[in-house]
């Protein structure tokens, strides 16, 4: 496996996404374990953007549970329908907050985050995560972030299929 990873000074933010998703494969195809990949991917994923709050949160019972992140500490389980994460979980889609104070039901375990985008890692046609990442930023996210993350995750779920 790769000991690090590659990342070109001064490219856009998709240009990044487009050198490091190849990295990400490398990474993670040979490794089955799924905590070790969802670790690394966040890890990767903080290298490469810098952003706030990176993490999972996997569906244990009945409720969404903290797993591998990278950033300041983080509540440790949410509900379903609740905050964006648990809503993310009851409908199965992507939601993009271009501003948190405007989510109803936001869970702020931040004061620090401005913005965030939340997308669903399946297994077997269920949700068996999501992806959360939080900005400190105002409106940081658009739908060339959840097409690259996606394609990111479509990495995950193939490994753990
Ligand atoms: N803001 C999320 C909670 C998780 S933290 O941002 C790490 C939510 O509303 O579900």
């Amino acid at each position: 496996m790769p000991e690090e990873i590659n990342i070109t000074q001064g490219l856009n933010r998709e240009e990044i996404y487009q050198e490091i998703i190849p990295q990400i494969g490398a990474l993670i195809v040979d490794e089955s374990d799924v905590i070790a990949n969802l670790a690394n991917v966040a890890a990767v994923l903080k290298e490469a953007f810098g952003f706030l709050w990176i993490g999972f949160y996997i569906i244990k019972e009945d409720e969404l549970v903290l797993g591998p992140f990278q950033g300041p500490l983080a509540c440790t389980r949410i509900r379903k329908g609740r905050g964006v994460c648990g809503k993310v979980w009851l409908d199965k889609k992507a939601i993009i907050v271009p501003d948190v104070d405007q989510f109803p039901g936001h869970i702020a375990c931040s004061s620090q985050s401005r913005s965030e985008i939340v997308l669903p890692v399946f297994y077997k046609d269920e949700v068996f995560a999501v992806l959360d990442i939080d900005s400190k930023l105002l409106n940081d996210f658009s739908a060339i972030d959840e097409l690259y993350l996606n394609k990111i995750i479509q990495l995950i779920e193939n490994v753990i299929a």
